[in-house]
């Protein structure tokens, strides 16, 4: 065992001794030639029971005992790498390792220093780290799933929502339809003459370039235009003769009566102005106001010529229905007289199209 380093040495040693981290000096024959004060510390070892022996046949069965081995075959070499150097009690320490020979020429260049770096607290950092990545991955991950179930929960919500403002819609609807059958079904006619006057309604409107929505509310207003003959005394309604002036100036309040009937929330805004005008004429000859082209509102326009349309080619007590030629013809002959000559040009150009027809209609003709 060779306790003292050769004089050539000597303040290598003491430089090695000084250092804060592990360091060895080792020979061609893998022989320590020193091994410094720290080396010690962090092996839990005295460094005087290491030198003199063989590198190699300190850890023999350790994998540090082959990164030795390579270490010699590559004596020359500049090398540096990670390792862990084996604890008693079988822990292991984490250590960087970087070896180059002492010096150019002999006898350095017979020798290797190799410095160990112990890393255990970078180690433990870079655990912690990696604990506090997946920590953070986990929890990111928990509020993707968050984000995600808030999401579905949101669209739930807006689901029922729309179903129960679907629900509400039918509801309405349905209070409409039954308000307009309980007016008409004191005419002669019945309730599928107003779910006609809609589609008619709704059809001319699309046919005008009114957005959907729009044209589907003149539509469903256009159901009640006739609401205000529930104000209208049952024999003046039911009178199967002709009426006279007085009755038939009775008749034609149905008008107001159906305006003041509708309530004054905007839902029903174009009901209220399509009762009022439904008996209006595009050239000032209509009741109740007399009023003439633009001055009517457009829905009362539109529902003049769907209700005109609708009452020609139905059966009545008092006429047969009018065929479709007729129909067309008397309409395309009411344009600036009775109708607004641009909703009569739509007309015709919905009905060579097909699609003013309504489906039971299309079955009777
Ligand atoms: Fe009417």
């Amino acid at each position: 065992m060779q306790a003292h380093p050769p004089g050539h040495l000597a303040n290598i040693v003491e430089a090695l001794d000084a250092l804060q981290c592990g360091a060895v000096l080792l020979d061609r024959n893998a022989v320590l030639i020193h091994v410094n004060r720290r080396m010690g510390e962090m092996l839990r070892v005295d460094p005087k029971d290491l030198i003199g022996r063989d590198a190699r046949t300190v850890w023999p069965k350790h994998r540090i005992a082959r990164t030795i081995t390579e270490g010699l075959r590559r004596f020359e070499e500049d090398r540096e790498g990670e390792a862990t150097l084996p604890l008693p009690g079988g822990k292991e320490l984490p250590v960087t390792v970087a070896g180059r020979l002492l010096g150019p020429a002999p006898p350095f260049s017979d020798i290797r220093v190799v410095t160990i770096m112990d890393i255990s607290q970078r180690v433990l950092a870079d655990e912690l780290l990696r604990d506090q990545h997946r920590e953070v991955s986990k929890l990111s991950d928990t509020m993707v799933e968050m984000a995600i179930e808030l999401k579905h929960h949101s669209e739930r919500l807006e689901q029922r929502v729309r179903e129960r403002t679907r629900e509400l819609h039918d509801a309405n609807m349905d209070a409409i339809y039954m308000l307009a059958v309980a007016s008409e079904a004191r005419d002669a006619d019945t309730g599928a003459h107003v779910r006609r006057i809609q589609h008619y309604s709704a059809q001319l409107a699309r046919g005008l370039g009114l957005p959907d929505r729009e044209a589907e509310k003149i539509g469903y207003s256009a159901i009640l235009h006739d609401v205000g003959k529930i104000a209208v005394p049952d024999d003046i309604l039911k009178k199967a003769g002709p009426l006279t002036d007085e009755e038939r100036a009775e008749m034609n309040k149905h008008t107001l009566a159906g305006e003041q009937i509708l309530s004054d929330k905007s839902f029903f805004d174009d009901a209220r102005k399509i009762a009022r005008g439904h008996h209006e004429n595009y050239d000032g000859t209509g009741y109740p106001d007399g009023r003439f082209k633009d001055a009517i509102p457009l829905a009362a326009r539109i529902v003049r010529l769907a209700d005109v349309y609708d009452a020609l080619r139905s059966p009545r007590i008092y006429k047969p229905a009018w065929t479709h030629d007729d129909t067309v013809r008397a309409i395309r002959d009411g344009a600036g007289t009775l109708f607004d000559p641009t909703l009569v040009r739509v007309f015709l150009r919905l009905i060579t199209e097909g699609q003013l027809a309504w489906p039971q209609q299309q079955a009777d003709s």
